[in-house]
């Protein structure tokens, strides 16, 4: 997909579920045109640097071992600090510092594991709302209150040739459900509001008895922190919260992670939902990405859209707001 802004933008990307990271483990990255090495060290702390060694340039993924906090080179043994500095040769007295590799900035939260991105380096600048801290007007919940989202309701797609942006269209977008996800009605855009980092809406489906906007059945509460970022609530006569990231592989694809954290039975302890709820909650709503996916991959990028009337301020909104991601040119 041809856009006229960047694939390297600012923010917090995805690069992988917790558990895809085991205590012990090296795993190859490809992400922003770069190659990645993922490492989770002894204590259970997960690092990312970029991949090739400054010595003769083997890749530290792929049979790079832990060793303390340090990911050990499998061509020569040196080993590397999380900082991405050489912290020793295994032949010689001394580390040789001369040249580091760079050291993503990672934060790890419900189960899942973020990078930061910064084309000039800099460090992160915003947080990442945590999800079960999102739509407080719902009720409040931590993650005891939901089964696990990995990976029995988790979906990766890899590579695929959607750019961030058009993933975070999708909120505004109220036209799109009834045609795209087969939904009975329309939604109202209750609210949106664009605020520094963030992009928050409020989309209300009308009870279809009534078809009243006074008589809302279902609530969708979105939230975008940055470009690549988006989470959500869904209130109703079901609940569940999701996330939805986006992340740049090169200038033409984006792996994407898709989780949704379904209410955990009262009484049930078991970490992973029940087979049947599993079949269903993925049956009924983890494959709407796939009714998306189908336009996406074969869409262009229009700059200047023939908007519908409702969705012309908010839409046009989102695509300024997001402009403050794109700090390089294409
Ligand atoms: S290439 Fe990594 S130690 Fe030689
Ligand atoms: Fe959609």
């Amino acid at each position: 997909m041809k856009v006229p802004f960047t694939w390297k933008p600012t923010g917090w990307f995805m690069i992988a579920w917790s558990e895809q990271i085991p205590v012990g483990a090296a795993i190859p990255l490809r992400y922003f045109g770069g190659h990645q090495v993922a490492y989770r060290d002894e204590a259970g702390v997960a690092h990312v640097l970029d991949a090739h060694c400054p010595h003769l340039g083997a890749h530290l993924g792929h049979g790079g071992k832990v060793n303390g906090d340090c990911i050990e080179c499998p061509y020569h043994g040196w080993g590397y600090g999380p900082d991405g500095v050489n912290r020793y040769i295994p032949y010689e007295d001394r580390p040789n510092v001369s040249h580091a590799l760079k050291a993503w900035p990672v934060i790890e939260q419900h189960e899942c594991v973020f990078v930061w991105h910064d084309p000039a380096g800099g460090p992160p600048r915003w947080e990442l709302p945590n999800v079960f801290e999102l739509a407080p007007e719902v009720g409040s919940s931590d993650s005891g209150d939901y089964y696990r989202a990995y990976p029995e309701l988790s979906n990766f797609y890899s590579r695929e040739p959607v750019h961030p942006q058009i993933v975070l269209e999708n909120a505004p977008d109220s036209v799109h459900f009834k045609y795209v996800h087969n939904a009975g009605s329309d939604p109202v855009l209750e609210h949106w509001e664009a605020t520094g980092t963030r992009y928050d809406t409020i989309a209300g489906w009308p009870n279809p008895r009534t078809n009243s906007p006074d008589d809302i059945a279902l609530r969708i509460y979105s939230y975008a922190a940055g470009v690549g970022a988006s989470f959500a609530v869904f209130d109703g006569v079901e609940h569940y919260r999701l996330i939805f990231f986006t992340t740049p592989v090169d200038d033409e694809t984006s792996d994407m992670f898709y989780s949704i954290w379904w209410p955990r039975a009262s009484g049930d302890p078991s970490p992973a939902p029940p087979p049947e709820t599993q079949e269903r909650v993925r049956r009924l709503y983890l494959q709407t990405l796939l009714d998306d996916l189908g336009i996406w991959r074969h869409q262009i990028y229009i700059e200047t859209p023939a908007f519908a009337k409702q969705d012309a301020k908010p839409y046009g909104a989102l695509r300024k707001w997001a402009r403050q991601f794109y700090e390089i040119e294409p």
